[in-house]
């Protein structure tokens, strides 16, 4: 049996950054052909750097053969030219949480992707998923796919489809998401926030504001929802590894849109500004061994 028959085989992945690399990460090591799009030429060398980066890290942990290191490799292309999605069966979009930037890209994948029954999905976790169909002359195929951090450690993806999704496109992506990568689906209506961000979004804003207004220290409020509540990181430290410019723009999208969030802690956007990114740039909340190609003097 092909892949093909499980789950789309040909993936696109529009975006390299945290969300994009992870996904495309994913589904590398799930055997899929992964074709990447980036901004601008100039970028896909540190595209394909990056993946191969991450790669290599798992090759060492030992969590893969270097031959399926290789295979993967093999399988990936990365490209500026939205024209070279053309033969995909399923393009995951994972660009800033932007309205106007997905609508962009959205439009650009409708003229680009050649088969019409083609899924189109969007990693937003704050915008409508019926905004970014409306974009497209195939809106039937666009759904909501919406990851989580790492990606290709935790296990769950929401789903998100709208009214007038073809059962073509609910059916693949659900087949991608399980047969195609191993993850679970969450079903979610088309809500600024799905299930998760809903509920977990307010509590790290809670969590920042209570920094912010002196309550405790970062060590203490993330020990008390570790040792206090057993989670496996406390939400300080999940701010970071998300990134600080990610929660603070999901967060401020949320309050733009209805969702569950009234404003944005000061010291968020403070922090993002100042390029206190979190682990990608060494210093968020905590302070971290930066990664190779750490943008310089933001930690
Ligand atoms: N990429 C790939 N693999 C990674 C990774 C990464 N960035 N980070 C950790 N891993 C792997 C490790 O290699 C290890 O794999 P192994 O057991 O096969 O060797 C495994 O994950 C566990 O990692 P560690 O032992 O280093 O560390 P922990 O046991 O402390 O787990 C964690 C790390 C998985 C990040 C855990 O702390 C965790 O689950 N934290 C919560 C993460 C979370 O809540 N994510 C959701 C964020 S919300 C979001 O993304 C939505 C968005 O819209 C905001």
């Amino acid at each position: 049996m092909t892949v093909s028959t499980l789950a789309p085989y040909r993936v696109g992945v529009v975006g390299c950054g945290t969300m994009g690399g992870g996904i495309a990460e994913a589904c590398l090591r799930s055997a899929l052909d992964v074709r990447v799009l980036v901004s601008a030429a100039s970028r896909v060398d540190a595209a394909r750097q990056r993946l191969t980066g991450a790669l290599d890290r798992a090759v060492a942990k030992g969590r893969l053969a270097p031959a399926d290191r290789d295979a993967a490799l093999g399988r990936l292309t990365v490209t500026a030219d939205v024209g070279e999605l053309a033969d995909r069966e399923l393009v995951v979009e994972a660009v800033v949480e932007d309205l106007d930037v997905k609508r962009r890209v959205f439009k650009a994948l409708d003229g680009a992707v050649a088969d019409p029954g083609a899924v189109l999905a969007s990693t937003t976790s704050s915008l409508l998923v019926a905004d970014l169909a409306a974009a497209t002359g195939r809106p039937g195929c666009v759904v909501g796919t919406h990851f989580f951090n790492p990606v290709p450690v935790m296990a769950l993806v929401e789903v998100v489809t709208v009214e007038g999704t073809g059962e073509r496109a609910a059916a693949t992506v659900e087949a991608f998401v399980t047969a195609g990568l191993g993850k679970q689906v969450v079903r979610a209506r088309d809500r600024c926030g799905f299930v998760v961000n809903a509920l977990l979004v307010p509590y790290l804003m809670a969590a920042a504001r209570m920094y912010e207004d002196g309550v405790a220290s970062v060590e203490d409020i993330d020990r008390g929802m570790t040792l206090g509540c057993g989670h496996p990181m406390g939400p300080l430290a999940l701010m970071d590894l998300i990134g600080i410019d990610t929660i603070a723009t999901v967060a401020q999208s949320m309050a733009d849109n209805g969702g569950p969030v009234a404003e944005v802690p000061a010291l968020l956007t403070r922090m993002a500004r100042d390029g206190r990114l979190g682990r990608k740039t060494g210093h968020g909340f905590h302070r971290y061994d930066p990664p190779p190609g750490a943008p310089r003097g933001a930690a």
